[in-house]
């Protein structure tokens, strides 16, 4: 059997139920995919953590570019944010590894340069964590839904606002009581203002949207607003007349524009975006052939981020490349971005 080296750099929450999985379903993986899956190098500050979840110390370094530099076939970059990450994916991808990473904001930021960089050194990136948690939505939009032109996305993409939307309208709570609850469960960024704020389900959909219309989406693209300012009574006065409040993200085209957004959103009672709850994320996606389709499931937490992080290792194992179209692999793959004055 032939097997693929991994190295994770980062072994924080994600990183850890990565660990967890390898350690746990490796057996029922490897059957699958026919591939041997060797965790080769764990790179993370806190050793002694990485070494209570089973991992041998011979495997574990404190420096995430001892595992850019050794021989693995696949870095994992699990740290987050757009500086180190960004220099770790790069280089990477410079000494001919693959990647594989959950970190929306650096493709949100560097999709471009990253992805053109990863086509140039004849390596892949797969990022289905960075979306959705453990929904496989970036492969449903890339592989499952080539046949066609995509009409519309609808989504509910980040769990922490969903989360502290359905508790303020289920348990009539405020505002800041629900953000410390999501933030106990450990679904909100390390900065919770991303997720109030409605930056990180704009990082998302840029995501989603690029691959969808096949031109790199950045985040200054996007028109975002939160949800920092909804009142226990504007849900109120919303159920009075049959309504919802989600924080939605859109991305549809328009006379050769695209129109990409996220912003709280009164949906009908009856929608059936208005049914998903708590953390569940859900992608409501619309193709000319295929017509409406639903990704549902769990868009945060430990286990759901990693079983989407080990499915990408899984495909790049099987040679399966980079999950974005061929155009987004080209410098200079671009689309017409509608501004909020042309909505
Ligand atoms: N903070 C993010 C969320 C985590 O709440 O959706 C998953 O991307």
């Amino acid at each position: 059997m032939d097997s693929v080296k991994v190295g994770i750099v980062g072994c924080g929450t994600v990183g850890s139920g990565v660990v967890k999985i390898l350690l746990q379903n490796r057996d029922i993986i490897e059957e699958r995919i026919g591939k041997k899956i060797e965790l080769s190098m764990v790179a993370d500050r806190d050793v002694e953590k990485v070494k209570k979840l089973g991992v041998p110390e011979k495997f574990i370094v404190n420096d995430g570019f001892k595992v850019v530099e050794s021989e693995v076939d696949i870095v994992v970059e699990l740290i987050g944010g757009t500086t180190v990450a960004k220099d770790i994916v790069k280089s990477a991808l410079e000494n001919g590894k693959h990647v594989v990473s959950a970190n929306k904001a650096l493709f949100a930021s560097y999709g471009e340069e990253l992805f053109s960089a990863a086509f140039e050194n004849g390596v892949s990136i797969r990022f289905e964590a960075s979306v959705g948690g453990g929904i496989p939505v970036i492969k449903a939009l890339n592989e499952g839904l080539v046949a066609n032109r995509i009409e519309k996305i609808l989504g509910i993409i980040n769990g922490t606002a969903n989360f502290i939307l359905t508790e303020m309208t289920t348990r009539g709570i405020s505002f800041e009581e629900a953000l410390k609850i999501a933030g106990e469960k450990g679904y909100a960024e390390a900065d919770p203002s991303l997720d109030v704020d409605g930056i990180d389900a704009a990082h998302k959909i840029a995501i989603l949207a690029s691959i969808a219309y096949g031109g790199w989406v950045t985040i200054n693209d996007v028109y975002v607003k939160g949800i920092r300012d909804i009142t226990p009574l504007d849900i109120d006065f919303a159920h009075e007349f049959g309504y919802r409040i989600k924080l939605l993200a859109v991305a549809k085209p328009d006379n050769g524009k695209v129109e990409v957004r996220v912003h709280p959103a009164m949906l009908p009672e009856d929608h059936i975006l208005s049914s998903v709850d708590g953390v569940f994320n859900a992608c409501l996606i619309e193709g000319d052939f295929v017509g409406p389709t639903l990704y549902y499931g769990m868009g945060a937490g430990q286990r759901p981020t990693a079983s989407a992080v080990v499915a990408d290792i899984a495909d790049i194992a099987c040679g399966r490349g980079s999950s974005v179209p061929v155009s987004l692999l080209k410098r200079g793959a671009k689309i017409p971005v509608k501004r909020p004055g042309e909505f």
